[in-house]
Formats: C-alpha cells, sequence, structure tokens
C-alpha cells in the first residue's frame, strides 16, 4: 500500500525497486571493460542500502541478474556471478548488524551450489531482523514469477480443490514472488531506457516510474534523494479522478 510519512504530508514510499542499468556504458566512457562497470556497480548498491535505511524505506527490491542475462557473453556472466559471491560474503554481516532481513527472489537453481549455500546461509541469519527488507532480484523474470503463480492455481484446479470462478487477483498475488510484500510503490530505472525489461511485471500495476539518464555506478544517495522527491509529488489516482483522492 502507499503511505503517507509520519512526519510531514509528503507522499513517501515504502517499497522501491531499482533496475540497475548503465555499469556497461558507464564503463565504456571510461575507456574500461564492461565488467569494471559491474565491479563499480557494487557502490551503487552500498549507496541505495544505506540511503534505504535513513529514509525508513520498508523494501528495497533490486534487479541484479534477469533471466535473459544468462545470454551475455560467458565471461561476463561469470563475472556477475562472482561479484554476488564477493558482495554476499562481504557484506552480510554488516547487512544483519543494521538489521536487515535479506531475500533473494528468482530461480536460483540455475546457480553453482556455493551460491546457492551463501545465499541460504544469508536469508537464514537475516530471516528474524524486521528492518529493511533487500529483495534481491536474481535469474528473475516477471512472466516467470506470473507464470509460476499460474501453474500453481492450475494445479489445484487440476486435484479439484479450487474452482476456477475462485479465483482473482489477490488469490494469484498470493503465489508471485512479493506476496508478503508491501505492494510496489516506485520503481527506478538509471540508465537512462525507458522500459520494464520483464521485471516485477505484476507488481508494477500501480507503481510510479522513474527514468534517470544516471549511470548505475554514479547512482549515489542524492540520486536516489532525487527520485523521492519527485516521488513525493505525484499523486496517485488508482484509476480515480484527482478530484476523488485529493
Ligand atoms: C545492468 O547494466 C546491470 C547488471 C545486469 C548487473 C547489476 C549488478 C551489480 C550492480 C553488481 C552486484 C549487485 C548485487 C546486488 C550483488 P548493463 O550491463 O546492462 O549496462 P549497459 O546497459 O550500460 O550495458
Amino acid at each position: 500500500m502507499n503511505s503517507e510519512s509520519q512526519s510531514t504530508s509528503k507522499l513517501v514510499p515504502q517499497h522501491v525497486a531499482i533496475i540497475m542499468d548503465g555499469n556497461g556504458r558507464w564503463a565504456k566512457k571510461k575507456g574500461k571493460i564492461r565488467t569494471f562497470g559491474h565491479r563499480a556497480g557494487v557502490k551503487g548498491v552500498r549507496a541505495s542500502v544505506s540511503f534505504s535505511l535513513k529514509n525508513n524505506i520498508k523494501v528495497l527490491t533490486l534487479f541484479a541478474f534477469s533471466s535473459e542475462n544468462w545470454n551475455r557473453p560467458q565471461e561476463e556472466v561469470g563475472v556477475l556471478m562472482e561479484l554476488f559471491k564477493m558482495v554476499l560474503s562481504s557484506e552480510v554481516k554488516k547487512l544483519h548488524k543494521n538489521n536487515v532481513k535479506l531475500r533473494v527472489i528468482g530461480d536460483t537453481s540455475r546457480f553453482d551450489k556455493k551460491l546457492v549455500a551463501q545465499i541460504q546461509d544469508a536469508e537464514a541469519l537475516t530471516e528474524n531482523n524486521d528492518g529493511l527488507i533487500l529483495n534481491i532480484a536474481a535469474n528473475y523474470g516477471g512472466r516467470w514469477d506470473i507464470l509460476n503463480a499460474t501453474k500453481a492455481l492450475a494445479e489445484q484446479v487440476k486435484e479439484g480443490s479450487l474452482e476456477c470462478e475462485q479465483i482473482d487477483e489477490a488469490m494469484l498475488n498470493r503465489y508471485t514472488c512479493c506476496a508478503d510484500l508491501p505492494e510496489l510503490d516506485l520503481l527506478i530505472r538509471t540508465g537512462g531506457e525507458t522500459r520494464i525489461s520483464n521485471f516485477l511485471l505484476w507488481q508494477v500495476a500501480y507503481a510510479e516510474l522513474y527514468f534517470t539518464d544516471t549511470y548505475w555506478p554514479d547512482f549515489n544517495e542524492d540520486a536516489f534523494q532525487l527520485a523521492i522527491d519527485n516521488f513525493a509529488d505525484r499523486q496517485r489516482r488508482y484509476g480515480m479522478t484527482g478530484e476523488q483522492v485529493s
């Protein structure tokens, strides 16, 4: 649900998702190889987590690796996998100390055993934390998410425990990756492209969209604040008229 801040009347988002784009172009501009940009992108991850903690954002969902990213050159995919492992081993204790609950959404079955174990350990360690929820989308696709939910419901219809007519949006939502989280309020995409790229397709229905030309490695706390300020001035109408909601 969208929410009003306790201390001001400005809109503040509870759930922010980010498509972290522009690492490759950032590196190219500096005459470096693409993977240099991914390594620099870790700085953007730290800045966005730190900003979310300071600003009482409840959920931060980061698109770290899409189901389509496997099609990138093998070497780049390898560096991204190593980076996830590196970030998990270097940051998890700090996240835990800051009461952050880490979760990974997506099909992790294709990751190597070491990465899967690191993910499970990090999720187990931070499971009972009740501060920021840091949701990392890895081997995630929005269509995959909707498809999984649909299959789960179809199974129940096949078994005879559910009537087709009983299925509604709330029921399908319960089988998606973000079922237990506040609704997505704000989707940010860095790097200048203005598309959704198969991210959170179901959840984006009433989210506000914010696109910035800033490449991900340069996305710092000031850049995040600009997105939040922009969101604060939006009027969320959910299909109603401006008069009805004001
Ligand atoms: C998109 O930039 C970025 C990615 C596919 C990977 C993002 C990964 C990180 C920031 C590193 C680690 C993150 C976590 C959460 C462990 P791009 O390569 O598409 O850039 P381009 O559009 O300029 O080519």
